[in-house]
């Protein structure tokens, strides 16, 4: 996987006037985060080093409800796709890498972007976007014009995944 380094803040920021933030898009110049901009309606998002340090709630992530999100199949869950160190998952999908440590291989911050839109770390990814409308492609009807995740979805995501550290690599299925 590359890893590009941006140099650069990315800010979106509802309350910046239309000419600031075209100016701000030009000068940032690259199609992704110009699109950042335009998500009116979203809790604002700064991508810097491949990664989201600012949460997108006030309220801390609560790790029990995270893994009630994941595991929630109504919500295209992340079971479709990865292992979980769930006892009680029979059947995950291997399409993406299992998420057993996750926590010890990435800090919040870098979980918050891969949760938020993947596809600012690789375009062509198939995981989905969890909290990004701009720019996706054969986005399913029930999610056109809304995220997949609430911005408190988001945080109790991260908070749960942050609890998948190596040592809880054993207990795993
Ligand atoms: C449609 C399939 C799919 C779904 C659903 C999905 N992912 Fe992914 N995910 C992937 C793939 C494929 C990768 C491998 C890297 C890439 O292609 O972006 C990945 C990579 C990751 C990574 C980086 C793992 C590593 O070891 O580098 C994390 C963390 C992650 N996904 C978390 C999640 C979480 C949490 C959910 C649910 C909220 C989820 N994914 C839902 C397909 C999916």
């Amino acid at each position: 996987m590359s890893w590009r380094v941006l140099k650069k803040p990315i800010q979106a920021r509802r309350s910046a006037s239309p000419g600031r933030r075209t100016l701000a898009a030009l000068a940032l110049g690259l199609f992704t985060l110009a699109t950042a901009l335009a998500q009116d309606g979203l809790a604002p998002v700064t991508i810097i080093d491949f990664s989201i340090p600012e949460p997108l709630t006030q309220t801390p992530g609560d790790p029990a409800a995270g893994e009630r999100t994941v595991r929630d199949s109504r919500i295209a869950s992340c079971l479709i796709c990865h292992a979980l160190p769930i006892a009680d998952e029979p059947d995950p999908g291997n399409i993406g890498p299992s998420l057993a440590g996750v926590g010890s291989r990435y800090s919040a911050a870098e979980l918050r972007l891969r949760l938020v839109n993947p596809k600012a770390i690789d375009p062509d990814t198939i995981m989905p976007a969890y909290y990004w409308l701009d720019g996706l492609h054969r986005v399913d009807l029930p999610y056109q014009g809304r995220t997949i995740y609430s911005a408190q979805q988001i945080e109790d995501v991260i908070a749960y995944l942050l609890t998948l550290t190596d040592d809880t690599e054993g207990s795993a299925p």
